[in-house]
């Protein structure tokens, strides 16, 4: 079978400012149609490996290829992007900002700014001056700027940051739309994993500029070796507690529903854990394994005293 041409691929990428090291060795994998999430704790290098991708500042190490170019000019091409908060003119129209961007950018025509307008919903909105944007609208209208050239890869760096959550939801809604109206390939970081796992059918997971996890979402969270939540509930709360607390392998994570304990098991089988701690004289009322998901694979990977 013939394998397609990889939307963005890194290898090896690395930055350093001074001694430190921002992206260490970042190889990266995105496949054309992929909306893929790029995940890391504050600091981890995401907004540094992206503008290195992006060519705005320069790598000391490793490559680029997208969509198999490694010329910087004719990836540029390819690519749209919106890196942190956008920057407009405020007293200009959304229209007039897309068109100075066309203009300057030497890529989009009036109907591909229209497109683009319509594509994040702001049609109808475009001869208002951005200053009287909202948060969300500004946001959507970076996107818009992004779109405008009609790029096959689309870079967003944390673009629902600052957004309340009706805002959130907007911009999720409208990548959701994006990538399944168009042939796009959605490249987006963020820290908010919940925000991830309900966009992104991939996602690569950096921590100190390096690659710890990379692969389906589903693949990664129903991995082995990972974390399992589940709620403990007994009578006796203190005596629950000062079992669990003498278990090395399992952590107390704060309070479940009515009462229970939220406890995280490295390696434990629920079973064993009820085994254990009926042994220990607790009367367990009730045992709820919680749905795993990217939270918890994100702390197995990142938490080292529990794994
Ligand atoms: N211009 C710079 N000069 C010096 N250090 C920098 C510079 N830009 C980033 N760094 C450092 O590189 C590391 C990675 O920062 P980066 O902004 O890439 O992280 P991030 O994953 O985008 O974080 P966040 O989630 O907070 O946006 C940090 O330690 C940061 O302090
Ligand atoms: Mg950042």
């Amino acid at each position: 079978m013939e394998t397609a041409t990889p939307a963005l691929v890194t290898d090896g990428l690395t930055r350093r400012f001074g001694d430190r090291i921002a992206v260490d060795k970042l190889s990266i994998q995105v496949q054309p149609g992929d909306v893929y999430g790029f995940l890391g704790p504050n600091g981890a290098g995401k907004t540094t490996a992206i503008r290195c991708i992006l060519g705005l500042i320069r790598k000391d190490a490793g490559n680029v290829r997208i969509f198999g170019e490694t010329d910087p000019v004719r990836q540029r091409a390819h690519v749209g992007a919106m890196v942190e908060t956008p920057r407009f003119f405020d007293w200009m129209s959304a229209r007039g900002n897309l068109e100075r961007t066309a203009a300057f950018a030497g890529k989009g025509d009036r109907s591909d700014i229209d497109r683009a307008l319509q594509l994040v919903g702001l049609w109808g909105r475009e001869s208002e001056p951005v200053r009287a944007f909202s948060l969300g609208m500004r946001q959507r209208l970076g996107i818009a700027r992004a779109l405008v050239g009609r790029p096959k890869l689309l870079v967003l760096d944390e673009p629902t940051n600052g957004l309340d959550p009706r805002g959130m939801k907007e911009v999720r809604d409208l990548l959701d739309n994006l990538a399944k109206s168009t042939q796009l390939t959605i490249f987006i970081s963020s820290h908010l994993l919940d925000e991830i796992e309900k966009l992104c059918g991939r996602v690569g997971i950096i921590e100190h500029g390096r690659m710890i996890a990379e692969g389906k979402v589903d693949d990664l969270v129903a991995g082995e070796g990972g974390v399992t939540a589940v709620e403990v509930g007994a009578r006796d709360r203190a005596g629950l507690c000062s079992a669990l607390e003498a278990m090395d392998d399992v952590k107390l994570d704060g309070d479940g529903l009515g009462g229970r304990l939220r406890v995280l098991l490295a390696g434990v089988e629920p079973a064993a854990l009820n085994a254990r701690l009926v042994s220990a004289g607790v009367a367990v009322t009730a045992l709820v394994p919680q749905e795993r998901n990217l939270e918890q694979l994100f702390l197995s990977l990142t938490s080292k005293e529990i794994t």
